[in-house]
């Protein structure tokens, strides 16, 4: 029989750094990589563009159930990434019945990586804790909302749009408040998970952190 892939669960809040870092140890260690924010995205996104709200837990779960595969598997990212988009995807994520659609999506590609990878990185907030609990290794990345407000303003002018620190701050303690209160799959790190913690490091660093914690985890 084959060997069972490897699974390396990254959670954390908003610009915490955790999707560089999923991507880069992704790339590092030959692993597949999932971002499951694009998947909450592309649901607020659908909903939106249809002309329906966010918070009413019918038109969202319709629209998780309406996406394809093919959709989930290439998310379009540029159409994704903005973040009247990430708070329609926070508004969506709250409703049980659309994470049990793209549940199964997300244990999918834990248990069998497109092209064959031997493992998978999974970013997102609950992966430790809900789609891969036995995951081999899970790292929850956080860092200070301050921190966090700052680096997605830069990251935000480096694309050409207009960002005001305090409004960008005030939206991401929203976002905070609304992922780590909701009642389903609240945004906690895993009892056994490796507390990363970027405030003071930069993405080499953290890099580096994440890459000494798995390496002990495999002696
Ligand atoms: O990581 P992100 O900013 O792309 O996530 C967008 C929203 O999706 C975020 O507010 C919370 C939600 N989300 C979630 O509830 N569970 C996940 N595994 C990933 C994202």
């Amino acid at each position: 029989m084959a060997e069972r892939p490897v699974v390396i669960a990254v959670d954390g809040p908003a610009a915490s750094g955790k999707g560089t870092l999923a991507r880069r140890l992704a790339a590092h260690l030959g692993y597949a990589h999932l971002d499951t924010g694009l998947l909450y995205r592309a649901v607020g996104a659908a909903v939106v563009a249809g002309g329906g709200d966010p918070d009413d837990a019918g038109a969202a779960a319709g629209a998780a159930r309406a996406l394809t595969p093919a959709d989930m598997a290439a998310p379009d990212e540029a159409r994704l990434r903005t973040d009247a988009v990430a708070d329609a995807a926070g508004r969506v994520a709250a409703h049980g019945a659309v994470r049990d659609v793209l549940f199964r999506f997300q244990r999918g590609f834990a248990e069998a990586p497109p092209g064959g990878a031997k493992g998978a990185v999974i970013d997102g907030r609950d992966i430790g804790t809900v789609i891969c609990p036995d995951a081999d290794a899970k790292i929850f990345v956080e860092a200070e909302v301050g921190v966090r407000a700052e680096r997605r303003v830069k990251e935000l002018r480096e694309r050409g749009l207009d960002a005001i620190h305090a409004r960008v701050l005030q939206d991401m303690k929203a976002r905070d408040a609304r992922d780590r209160s909701r009642s389903v799959a609240p945004l906690v790190p895993a009892d056994d998970a490796f507390v990363l913690d970027t405030t003071a490091l930069d993405a080499d660093a953290a890099f580096a952190k994440a890459l000494e914690f798995i390496a002990g985890r495999n002696k």
